[in-house]
């Protein structure tokens, strides 16, 4: 690989700025002063950029809390993403792993692994997600065999059947709040799901997907690097 793909890569720059400062004030490869952005390095080049040693991974892998008010979207002209919470320095081909819709928060996976996406996506893979609902609307017994049986949206559109789970419900302010588990990821699901029983989303946010559980420690807007356990859970 090129060392300038490499330091871009590995989050030093943007490829036009590496390839000048490294003409101008070199890279130390193996021991030696490197001036050509496009000297060729491998995974055992020993690489110190800026003072410090840069190591080569391939695939990088953070759990995020997304909050509200931010797209889920890799970059944006116009507005912040959940890229842009991962602070510096940072990749360049990051993405996040599905889309949560603006309003919800929680766990959202970001990586630049587009295998890992796949498998995670793929509605062939039915992997299961957990969401916390607040809605507007009273939750009945009767709402929970809907969901089992597989509802059909007002739109016709007939979906797997969803595991609801009422957590509680309160007849003064007419609101219920509830855990729901799908298995698969349509467009606004969750929110569709409940406005054909006649019920509100008011607030959701997403608690896991498959293995990986929404750390409690994670504020909204912040992130961590996956733990070796939860790589192993997803079979990295
Ligand atoms: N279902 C929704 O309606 N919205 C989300 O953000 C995720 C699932």
């Amino acid at each position: 690989m090129r060392l300038d793909k490499f330091l871009s890569d590995m989050g030093a720059g943007t490829r036009s700025e590496l390839k000048k400062e490294i003409r101008r004030s070199g890279v130390t490869v193996d021991g030696k002063v490197i001036k050509d952005p496009g000297f060729s390095i491998d995974a055992s080049s020993y690489v110190v950029f800026r003072g410090s040693v840069i190591e080569y991974e391939e695939f990088v892998y953070y759990m995020l809390n997304k909050p509200a008010g931010i797209i889920s979207a890799s970059d944006d002209d116009r507005e912040s993403t959940v890229v842009d919470l991962i602070g510096e320095p940072k990749r360049r081909d990051l993405f996040p792993v599905g889309r949560l819709d603006r309003d919800t928060e929680g766990l959202l996976l970001i990586t630049n692994d587009g295998a890992l996406a796949h498998r995670l996506l793929s509605p062939k893979h039915h992997v299961d997600k957990v969401y916390y609902a607040r809605v507007s609307g009273i939750l009945e017994d009767s709402d929970i065999e809907l969901f089992r049986d597989g509802l059909v949206l007002t739109d016709g559109l007939e979906c797997l059947p969803a595991e609801l789970k009422v957590l509680s419900v309160s007849e003064d302010d007419y609101t219920s709040e509830a855990e729901i588990t799908i298995r698969e990821g349509k467009f606004h699901q969750v929110k569709r799901m409940f406005s054909s029983i006649g019920a509100e989303v008011v607030y959701l946010k997403r608690l896991s997907m498959g293995p990986l559980v929404l750390d409690p420690g994670l504020e909204p807007g912040a992130y961590r690097r996956l733990t070796e356990e939860e790589m192993s859970s997803l079979g990295l």
